[in-house]
């Protein structure tokens, strides 16, 4: 079953409130989390995985891995896994639903590639909309058979996986999800498989390999495995979400008087354009207790709120900062200046086309954007009065809408807030806690 009906569900009022305070802690990590779930059930012996996120993406990887036979249990916070070895798998009886989630889906299209079986993998309307060529051809490149809409681009898609060979892949995007897909099939391919890429994309997969026991060769911007490398069981402590943070990073930094301190975010620096990208606009953002989860750099980061100035942002910094661009939009409307996102083409393939979503969903506010073919641009020194919006069914969306209510004039309304679910659960719980009375339930 999918879970369509509940891209539109859902809808908060949002009413100013007054300053966000207090000390909170961020959702584990979506990114780390798929991976944990998938690397602790192909490694051999248990695993435990200590804050992993429960949301409905990530639910998502670990019901597709009990469907092929894993095992796992929640203990309290954390979650046992017992792996299965490269080779233990099974075929599942039944289609895999990844939700709404690209990372799930293209990730556990690298490792059913290397399976011995057929598998079936859909998703949600969102994700059977979403771009899945750019791991289908490499991976059919190295042998393995798809079968989907579109010559193997659109979910559904059935995979039959079995015997790989390595090659060098040079990939057209910078994009963690298709260097990780490939990645993963080099686990199960004879010889060695490298994956050239054009810009820094997230290198949690790399990480957690190595953590594994996995020995990788890593240069900049190239990444090679060789193939049939035993992982081994291992404890998995994931630092909380930076993408998830970011959402207070700004309502903090907008919020006269706020000051919010976010404990535990993972500050690997693929990871932290927008940290860059905000302290260049002048907020207030300190790193302290600085420290590392296993290979992941960690930190607690206070944020005050400061007078920001706009930025153009292009280059590296769109990799750093890919799911970042809703709440950046918002970040850029309070700011004294104009600000412009360049070179960011892959945000009309994410949840939602999110130039235009950006674009139009925050017009209703009366906040004056443009829209780039690769980005847009955002002129500065809003005064955003409420409104009504529409989170297009993107989570990120409705966070960002959410965020730009607490700092415009009277009442705002998000609709669609379902799928904020998938990576920030108690995304208005905190909120509530933080600066009481602001959010309100009403669907
Ligand atoms: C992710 C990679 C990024 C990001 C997504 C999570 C990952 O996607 O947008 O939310 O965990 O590998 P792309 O690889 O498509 O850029």
């Amino acid at each position: 079953m999918t879970t369509d009906t509940s891209l539109s569900q859902g809808a908060y009022k949002i009413t100013p409130a007054g300053p966000l305070k207090g000390t909170i802690q961020a959702p584990g990590d979506k990114s780390i989390s798929h991976r944990a779930v998938m690397l602790a059930s192909l490694a051999n012996g248990a695993s435990t995985i200590e804050g992993f996120l429960e949301s409905g993406d990530c639910v998502a990887t670990l019901r597709a891995f009990q469907q092929m036979g894993i095992h796992s249990e929640r203990v309290g916070h954390t979650i046992r896994i017992d792996g299965a070895g490269l080779r233990g798998l099974r075929e599942p009886d039944d289609v895999l639903d990844m939700g709404n989630s690209g990372t799930g889906a293209r990730l556990l299209l690298g490792v059913l590639a290397g399976q011995p079986f057929a598998s079936t993998l859909t998703g949600d309307e969102s994700l059977r909309s979403r771009p899945m060529r750019r791991v289908t051809e490499p991976l059919a490149r190295m042998g393995a058979q798809f079968i989907g809409r579109e010559n193997n681009e659109k979910l559904p898609l059935t995979v039959r996986g079995g015997s790989l060979t390595g090659f060098e892949y040079e990939s057209p995007v910078a994009s963690a999800q298709v260097k990780s897909a490939i990645l993963l099939a080099g686990l199960f391919a004879d010889g060695e498989t490298a994956v050239r890429e054009p810009g820094p994309s997230r290198d949690h997969t790399e990480r957690m390999l190595e953590t594994f026991g996995a020995t990788l060769d890593r240069e900049d911007r190239r990444c090679a495995l060789r193939g049939g490398q035993e992982l081994k069981g291992c404890d998995v402590n994931v630092p909380g979400d930076i993408s998830s943070a970011a959402f207070f990073l700004v309502a903090a930094s907008i919020v006269p008087d706020s000051e919010l301190v976010i404990q535990d975010v993972g500050v690997n620096p693929t990871r932290t354009g927008i940290l860059d990208v905000l302290c260049d606009m002048g907020a207030d953002i300190t790193l302290e207790n600085e420290r590392a989860y296993g290979a992941e750099p960690v930190a607690d980061l206070r944020v005050r709120y400061a007078p920001l100035q706009g930025v153009r942002v292009v280059g590296d910094r769109v990799v750093r900062m890919i799911d970042e661009f809703p709440i950046f939009a918002v970040a850029a409307a309070f700011a004294s200046s104009p600000s412009t996102v360049e070179e960011a083409h892959e945000l009309r393939v994410k949840e939602s086309d999110r130039i235009s979503a950006i674009v139009e969903e925050f017009g209703r506010f009366g906040i004056e954007m443009s829209e780039r073919e690769d980005g847009f641009t955002v002129a500065g020194n809003a005064a955003p009065r409420g409104c009504a919006g529409s989170s297009r069914g993107d989570h990120r969306i409705a966070m960002s809408l959410t965020v730009c209510g607490l700092a415009a004039r009277g009442e705002t309304i998000v609709r669609g807030t379902a799928p904020i679910s998938t990576s920030f659960p108690n995304f208005f719980d905190l909120l509530q806690q933080i600066t009481p009375g602001s959010v309100e339930g009403i669907e």
